[in-house]
């Protein structure tokens, strides 16, 4: 079934802004990769997506090929963000398929809902190697083919056609803290401080490094695994009823969609975001302004401290792990 342009690209883009641009993104078969890449490929890229399930990440280059006629679009499964030299294979079978890198979405990342004395040295080291070295090993695989594609599209170019881009999906976690995420927490804050450091390091030779940081986005693994006060296992009519509840609490008054995340990348990469450089842009609605509010992975009778200081443990962690081992 094909998805609606209106449910991943506003109507403010021109078609053809990206014409010839060749994206790579690791995490693109993801609910909020694919519409990034959905978007970017609309309007004219092509696209390589990477990922670890073979299934999963053919079949949604597969999908998202078909929003435009013409578009080239690899699905490379089997490739593990922490395995560096299959990063770097993945990178140099896109150049050789598709011409180039100009843009780099660094999507990957790991995430579940654990206390601190949940978590074991292996989990919080799991995340962090995916989530901070996987994006690490994104940038260094593609770095070479984003310089070159810098070089050839000078910023700002007398074309308007951009390259030279490169972005890391983030949080906003870390700005505050947050309970039961203090794997993401830290993974993340390392992640905008690489980011902030690629720009200043290549921002001389043309590159732009920026950091995205959705908030609660409605419909997302991500919710599902982390969503906080909310029935995600209901029927359809629940969950939504659930998520319109749930974001009340966000000062915007919603959730975000993956429409919002798609048009902010849209927006960074196209010739309106040239001079944007070395930042995060937080997509969340103001959420994160709020953060007793829009904690993540809470029941919803659960309330800070009191959870904690009882003991409590919501459906978010996993049977199992409920043993306090401080
Ligand atoms: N709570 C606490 N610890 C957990 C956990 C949970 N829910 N799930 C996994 N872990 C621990 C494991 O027990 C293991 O530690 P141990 O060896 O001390 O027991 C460690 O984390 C690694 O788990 P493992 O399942 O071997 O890792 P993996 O590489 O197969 O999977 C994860 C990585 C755990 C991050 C998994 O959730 C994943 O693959 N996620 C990808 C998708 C995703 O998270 N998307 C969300 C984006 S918001």
């Amino acid at each position: 079934m094909t998805v609606p342009r209106s449910e991943y690209l506003s109507n403010v883009w021109a078609d053809g802004i990206f014409a010839g641009r060749v994206l790579f993104i690791t995490g693109g078969a993801g609910s909020i990769g694919s519409a990034q890449t959905r978007a970017l490929v609309h309007l004219g890229a092509n696209a390589c997506i990477v990922g670890r399930s073979v299934e999963k990440t053919e079949a949604a280059a597969r999908e998202i090929a078909k929003v435009r006629d013409g578009a080239r679009v690899l699905g490379l499964g089997g490739v593990d963000v922490r395995n560096f030299e299959a990063l770097k294979a993945a990178a140099d079978r896109c150049v050789a398929e598709l011409g180039a890198i100009d843009f780099v979405i660094a999507g990957a990342a790991g995430n579940f809902v654990a206390p601190i004395s949940g978590l074991s040295p292996n989990a919080f080291k799991t995340v962090l190697e995916i989530d901070t070295l996987g994006t690490f090993h994104t940038l260094k695989a593609t770095l070479p083919h984003l310089l070159a594609s810098a070089a050839r599209n000078r910023n700002p170019s007398p074309s308007g056609l951009t390259g030279g881009r490169f972005l890391a999906v983030s949080v906003t976690f870390h700005y505050t803290g947050m309970p039961l995420q203090a794997h993401v927490s830290a993974a993340k804050a390392a992640v905008d401080a690489l980011t902030a450091t690629a720009a200043l390091e290549y921002g001389p030779m043309g590159l732009t490094a920026n950091c995205l940081a959705p908030g609660a986005i409605a419909g997302t693994e991500g919710m599902a695994r982390l969503a906080s006060r909310l029935v995600t296992d209901g029927t359809k009519g629940e969950a939504d009823a659930a998520t319109a509840t749930a974001g009340r609490t966000v000062p915007s008054g919603r959730w975000g969609t993956v429409r919002d995340i798609a048009d902010a990348t849209v927006f960074l990469f196209s010739d309106a975001g040239n001079y944007i450089n070395g930042t995060t842009i937080v997509v969340d609605g103001a959420g994160w302004r709020r953060p007793g509010e829009n904690a993540v992975g809470l029941d919803p009778d659960m309330r800070y401290p009191d959870f904690l200081l009882k003991g409590e443990f919501s459906r978010h962690v996993k049977d199992g792990r409920r043993k306090a081992k401080l």
